[in-house]
C-alpha cells in the first residue's frame, strides 16, 4: 500500500484505507454480512427461521426445505457489479473463484480462512451457430459448466457446501449420486481433509464419473437398486449421525449454484437473456436459478427475469408430470434413460423448482432418448461437446421452437452440465451405430431393444497402415 492505490480494486483513493470499493468488496464486507445468514423454510404456512450453524438440511418443524436468507441491503447495485469486474485482476484466492468472486451475493461465510474453493466457475459462454441452426433459433448461446475442475456444476455448488461443512466442524460428508456430484464431493472433500462417502446406484453411473471419485479416495459404496433409493438411505443415515449430507437438499449448495446466473450476466455485461434451459434431474440447479434470479431482481441488479426453463427426459419426468397435472404432490416415476445424470424418479427439491418456474414464468418440457442423442451431436458439431444429460436443453429448445412456446429471435442460454469426457461410452456407441434405449446386464451385456438412431453418426474408419489406402480415404 502506500501508493494511492487500493490493493482489493485497483482504484486510486487518499488515504488508501477508505476507498470505498475497497470497503464494499473485503474479506471485512464478508465478516459482517455473514453475520445476518440464517435458515427458512420455505413452506408457506411454516416459514420457520433457524440459525445457520445447524447441519440440518429440512426444517425441524414439518420437514419442507430450507433457504439460506440474509439481512442483507445492497444499496447500489451498480458499484457492486463494478466490484465483481474488478476482482477479475486480483489474484485473492476467493477472487479467483467464479463463486466467491460475488460473495456479496450468498455472505454466509463469516471466516474466509474455511473456504475450499477449487478456482471453480469461471466457465465460458460460448456462441453456437449449429445448434441455432438445428434447434430453429437465431442465435444460441451455451454456457458450459462442465468446464469447471471436476467437470460439472456441481463444483459451483460444492465449495459452498463443503465450506459450510468446514464451518460446522463437519468431518466426515456424504452424497447420494448419479455420479457427479459424488466426484465433485470426492474431491473437494480431499482438499479439505474431510472423509468422503458416496451412495451410488449400482452399474448405473458413468465410469468417468465412477473413476473420479475413486481416485479423490472416497468411500464409494454401490447400492442394489437406483439414485431415489441411494438418496434415500443416505437421508436417513446422515439424520442420525454426526455425517454432513451434501445433495442438492442442502441449501448451502444452492447458494453456490446461483453464481452460473450470476457469472452468466456479468460475462454478458448483465444484458438479461429472455430464457435460461436446464436439464431438470433432482432439480438443485433449476432450484438455485430461481432463487438467484428473483434475489437479483429484488435487490435491483436486474430489471427483468428471464425464464427458467426445465427440461427433463421422457421417462424420467417427475416434474413434468406434476405440472401438466396441476398437482400439489410430486408425482413420482420409475425413472429410465440412459442420460444417466438425470434418472431421477422422485427429486428432493422439487417444489423450489416449481417456484422458480412461477417466479420466472417459465416451463418444463420433457424430450426422448432419440432427441438427446441427436442434440448431443450437434452439441459436438460446434466444437462444444457435452455429456448427455446436458443436451436435454438443445432439444428441448428444438422441440418448444416447434411448438412455438419460443420465438426464433429469443435471447437463449442453454447451460450444459457435464463435461463430454464424462460419459464416453454414449458417445462411441452413438457414432458406431451402436446406442439402445434398453440394454440388459448380466456382467456383460445381454439384451438390447429400442435402438436409437444415429442420425448424425460418425463412426471412425478402419483403414490398413499404408499411404495409398490412407490418400484414398482422404479423397486424395
Ligand atoms: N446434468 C448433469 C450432468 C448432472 O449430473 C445432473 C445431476 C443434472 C444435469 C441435473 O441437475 O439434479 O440439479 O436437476 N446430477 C446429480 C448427481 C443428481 O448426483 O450427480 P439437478
Amino acid at each position: 500500500m502506500g501508493s494511492g492505490i487500493c490493493e482489493v480494486c485497483f482504484h486510486g483513493a487518499e488515504p488508501v484505507s477508505i476507498c470505498l470499493c475497497n470497503l464494499a468488496s473485503s474479506v471485512e464486507f464478508l465478516y459482517i454480512a455473514g453475520m445476518s445468514a440464517y435458515l427458512q423454510c420455505i413452506e408457506e404456512n411454516c416459514q420457520k427461521k433457524i440459525s445457520a450453524s445447524t447441519k440440518a438440511h429440512v426444517c425441524p418443524d414439518c420437514s419442507g426445505l430450507l433457504d439460506v436468507m440474509y439481512d442483507v441491503q445492497i444499496t447500489d447495485p451498480d458499484k457492486v457489479k463494478q466490484t465483481f469486474q474488478q476482482r477479475r485482476l486480483s489474484n485473492d484466492p476467493l477472487d479467483l473463484s467464479g463463486v466467491w468472486r460475488y460473495r456479496e451475493l450468498l455472505p454466509f461465510c463469516s471466516d474466509p480462512a474455511k473456504v475450499v474453493t477449487m478456482q471453480e466457475g469461471n466457465t465460458p459462454i460460448y456462441e453456437a451457430p449449429h445448434c441455432a441452426g438445428y434447434a430453429g433459433l437465431k442465435k444460441l448461446h451455451l454456457k458450459h459448466q462442465g468446464l469447471n475442475p471436476t467437470g460439472s456444476f456441481k463444483d459451483n455448488g460444492m465449495t459452498t457446501g463443503v465450506t459450510q461443512a468446514r464451518l460446522l466442524n463437519s468431518r466426515m460428508v456424504a452424497c447420494a449420486s448419479t455420479g457427479n456430484t459424488s466426484a465433485s464431493m470426492a474431491a473437494y472433500a480431499a482438499r479439505a481433509g474431510m472423509k468422503a462417502v458416496i451412495f451410488i446406484p449400482d452399474q448405473q453411473i458413468a465410469f468417468g464419473k465412477l473413476s473420479q471419485s475413486l481416485d479423490y479416495g472416497a468411500l464409494t459404496l454401490q447400492l442394489e437398486g437406483d439414485f431415489d433409493e441411494a438418496m434415500k438411505m443416505v437421508k436417513e443415515i446422515t439424520e442420525e449421525s454426526e455425517v454432513y449430507l451434501l445433495n442438492s437438499i442442502n441449501p448451502f449448495r444452492l447458494e453456490g449454484q446461483k453464481t452460473i446466473i450470476i457469472e452468466m450476466l456479468a460475462q454478458r455485461g448483465w444484458k438479461i437473456p429472455d430464457r435460461v434451459v436446464v436439464p431438470g434431474g433432482n432439480l438443485g440447479n433449476s432450484s438455485s436459478f430461481g432463487k438467484a434470479i428473483k434475489e437479483l431482481h429484488d435487490l435491483g441488479f436486474i430489471d427483468k427475469m428471464p425464464m427458467v426453463t426445465i427440461i427433463q427426459a421422457l421417462r424420467a419426468n417427475p416434474l413434468y408430470k406434476t405440472l401438466i397435472d396441476r398437482s400439489a404432490r410430486l408425482i413420482r416415476v420409475e425413472a429410465h434413460t440412459l442420460a444417466t445424470a438425470i434418472k431421477i424418479g422422485n427429486p428432493v427439491s422439487w417444489k423450489k423448482a416449481m417456484r422458480a418456474m412461477e417466479w420466472t414464468r417459465g416451463w418444463c418440457d420433457v424430450v426422448s432418448e432419440q432427441e438427446i442423442a441427436d442434440a448431443k451431436a450437434m452439441i459436438g458439431r460446434d466444437g462444444v461437446g457435452c455429456e448427455p444429460a446436458s443436451a436435454t436443453t438443445v432439444a428441448g429448445i428444438k422441440k418448444l421452437i416447434q411448438t412455438k412456446e419460443i420465438d426464433k429471435d429469443e435471447d437463449v442460454v442453454a447451460v450444459l452440465t457435464g463435461n463430454l469426457l464424462k460419459d464416453p461410452d454414449y458417445t462411441v456407441n452413438y457414432h458406431q451405430n451402436n446406442l439402445y434405449e434398453k440394454a440388459a446386464y448380466k456382467n456383460e451385456l445381454i439384451e438390447r431393444k429400442d435402438k436409437i438412431q444415429s442420425t448424425y453418426a460418425n463412426a471412425p474408419v478402419k483403414v490398413k497402415a499404408r499411404k495409398a489406402e490412407i490418400l484414398k480415404v482422404l479423397g486424395l
